[in-house]
């Protein structure tokens, strides 16, 4: 393996609404977050990147309290290190994880509320950002395809205010036309929440991310622009362990197979 520059090469520019310092996690005797410090812009994007198994879903679930954790974490200033989850959620960090975990067996509009209460389907964000299950409110969420699911999954985060949202491989194992669809849903709610955002699908990351923070064993080891990053072919190669492909001026780029894990796609 290529070593990995030793210091992020750039500093972020405006305010930040997540501030991790220092974060350390170890599972057992494995040190898998090794004094990770980052900040998370307030607007826009962020991309974490990463090979697989540097820590990417470790960085998120310690930002929300699920991890054993030393370090510390502070959202808009306040210091969450020592909350409940429970806490860190309510105070508005949202998080859609990696395997979206719908309830099979209820009804999207139950799905909602469960977390909406009395709002399910009806929230006006759900009719704007998802028609589809409007349309799908008595379908069970069992029978709905991955990237309706997937949908399901991100529209209940959304019921909520949200200061940061904390969104984890959203696009793994969606066909490349359902990429595009999460792809278009994460630029919206960008443009009122900060996301920050695990995928590995480099072509989306270019095409929503602003900032990109890359973790290799346990710690940061660049930060910078996306379309700085993966502008550089030997970088990307260098950080990520593949290349950027080269689409036709057609194709869509959310919809380019390129991913971190070698280029190899997981549907
Ligand atoms: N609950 C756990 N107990 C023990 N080890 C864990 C646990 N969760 C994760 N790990 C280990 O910590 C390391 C980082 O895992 P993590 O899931 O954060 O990586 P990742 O960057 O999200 O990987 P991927 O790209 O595969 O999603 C891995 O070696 C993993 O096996
Ligand atoms: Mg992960």
């Amino acid at each position: 393996m290529t070593a990995a520059p030793a210091v992020p090469s750039e500093r972020q520019a405006g305010p930040s609404i997540l501030e991790v310092v220092d974060l350390h996690v170890r599972y057992g005797g494995s040190h898998v977050l090794q004094g990770v410090s980052l900040g998370v812009p307030a607007t826009g994007v962020t991309a974490l990147l990463g090979r697989n198994g540097v820590g990417k879903t470790t960085t998120l679930k310690a930002i929300l309290g699920l991890a054993p954790r030393h370090g510390s974490v502070r959202l808009g200033g306040i210091d969450l290190t020592t909350w409940s989850t429970a806490r860190v959620v309510r105070e508005g960090v949202g998080y859609v994880p990696e395997d979206r975990e719908v309830f099979g067996g209820l009804t999207v509009e139950e799905n909602l509320r469960l977390v909406g209460g009395d709002v399910g389907v009806s929230a006006p964000i759900v009719h704007e950002l998802f028609p589809d299950l409007v349309a799908r409110r008595n379908q069970k969420a069992g029978t709905l395809s991955g990237g309706q699911q997937q949908m399901v999954s991100l529209a209940r985060v959304l019921l909520r205010e949200n200061k940061l949202l904390l969104v984890d491989e959203p696009t793994k194992g969606l066909a490349p036309k359902l990429v595009t669809e999460v792809a278009d849903v994460l630029a919206r709610v960008a443009r009122h929440t900060p996301i920050l955002l695990v995928e590995q699908n480099l072509p989306l990351v270019r095409r929503i991310a602003d900032t990109v923070i890359v973790l290799d064993a346990g710690k940061v080891v660049h930060r910078g622009t996306a379309a700085a990053l993966l502008a550089d072919a030997v970088l990307t190669r260098e950080l990520l362990g593949v290349s950027m492909r080269r689409e036709a001026p057609s194709a869509d780029p959310a919809n380019a197979p390129s991913r971190t894990n070698g280029g190899e796609r997981r549907e």
